[in-house]
């Protein structure tokens, strides 16, 4: 007994360690959230308005990218809506100087991965599946780790390749 207490005492703060390890990795994966030039709400957009991912995503379905939308597709919108509001405002002044807004990137892959939406989208998975219900978020967020076990098991579950070349091009 002596001797097992220490064991499991060790073996309990090093599980800590790594707990510990963990949750700043986790930290640093989830919660990277840019200032971005405009505060843009999903919900109100996604969610209330009921306006489709592919209008303001346009390359989703037939590209690699996913790509985030030009200004004039706000303009449609915002040019002619009166409002008092400061991010529209700053909306507006935007399209007036004609200067694109400079969004900050979310969601990356490291070079070494291949990854493309189209072949996703078409095989009908849904955006949720790797970005949360962006519907009811205010502020993009990356929900998932995007490691290589997240990746792999769902290909496994959909019958989709694991051959390491279909990422690792
Ligand atoms: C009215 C336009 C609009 C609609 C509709 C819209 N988005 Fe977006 N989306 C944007 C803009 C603008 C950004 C960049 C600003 C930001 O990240 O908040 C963005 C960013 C994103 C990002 C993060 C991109 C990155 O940098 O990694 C994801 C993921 C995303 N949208 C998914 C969705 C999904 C899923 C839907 C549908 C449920 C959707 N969007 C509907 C305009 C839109
Ligand atoms: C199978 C997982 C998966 C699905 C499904 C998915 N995405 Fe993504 N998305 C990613 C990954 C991974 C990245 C980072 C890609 C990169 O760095 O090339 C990303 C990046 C993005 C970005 C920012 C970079 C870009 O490609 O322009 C946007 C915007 C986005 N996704 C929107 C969407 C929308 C809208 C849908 C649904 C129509 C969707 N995604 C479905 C995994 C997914
Ligand atoms: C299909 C029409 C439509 C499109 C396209 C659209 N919006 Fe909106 N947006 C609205 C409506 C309607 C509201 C709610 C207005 C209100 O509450 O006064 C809104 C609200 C907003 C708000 C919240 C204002 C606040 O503080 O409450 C911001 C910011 C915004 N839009 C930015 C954008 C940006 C950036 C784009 C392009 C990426 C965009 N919108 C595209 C219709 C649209
Ligand atoms: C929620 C399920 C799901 C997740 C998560 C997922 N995939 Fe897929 N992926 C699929 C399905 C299903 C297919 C097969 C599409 C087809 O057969 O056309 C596929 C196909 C692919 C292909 C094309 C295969 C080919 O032969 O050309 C690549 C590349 C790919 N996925 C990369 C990734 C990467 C990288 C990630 C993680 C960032 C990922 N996938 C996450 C479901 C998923
Ligand atoms: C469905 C997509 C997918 C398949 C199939 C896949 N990988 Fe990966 N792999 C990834 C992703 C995504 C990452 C990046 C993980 C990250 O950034 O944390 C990665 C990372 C790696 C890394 C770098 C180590 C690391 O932690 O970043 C190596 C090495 C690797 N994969 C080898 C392989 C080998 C060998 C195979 C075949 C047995 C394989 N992969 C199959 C998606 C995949």
């Amino acid at each position: 007994m002596r001797t097992i207490v220490p064991i499991i005492l060790a073996g309990f703060f090093g599980t800590m360690a790594l707990a510990t390890f963990a949750m700043s990795a986790y930290w640093e994966t989830y919660e990277k959230v840019p200032d971005q030039p405009i505060a843009f709400p999903h919900d109100i957009h996604a969610g209330d308005l009921n306006i489709a991912c592919t209008h303001c995503h346009q390359y989703v379905e037939v590209g690699k990218q996913a790509t985030v939308p030009a200004l004039s597709i706000c303009m449609d919108c915002h040019a002619g809506m009166q409002s008092d509001k400061p991010e529209i405002i700053k909306l507006q002044g935007y399209w007036e100087r004609q200067e694109e807004v400079a969004w900050q990137r979310i969601h990356t892959m490291p070079d070494h991965v291949y990854f493309s939406h189209k072949r996703h989208i078409k095989a009908g998975v849904d955006c949720a599946e790797c970005h949360g219900d962006m519907t009811v978020v205010n502020t993009v967020k990356q929900v998932r780790t995007f490691q290589m076990g997240f990746c792999v098991s769902c290909h496994r579950a959909n019958a989709a390749s694991q051959d390491c070349w279909t990422c690792h091009k």
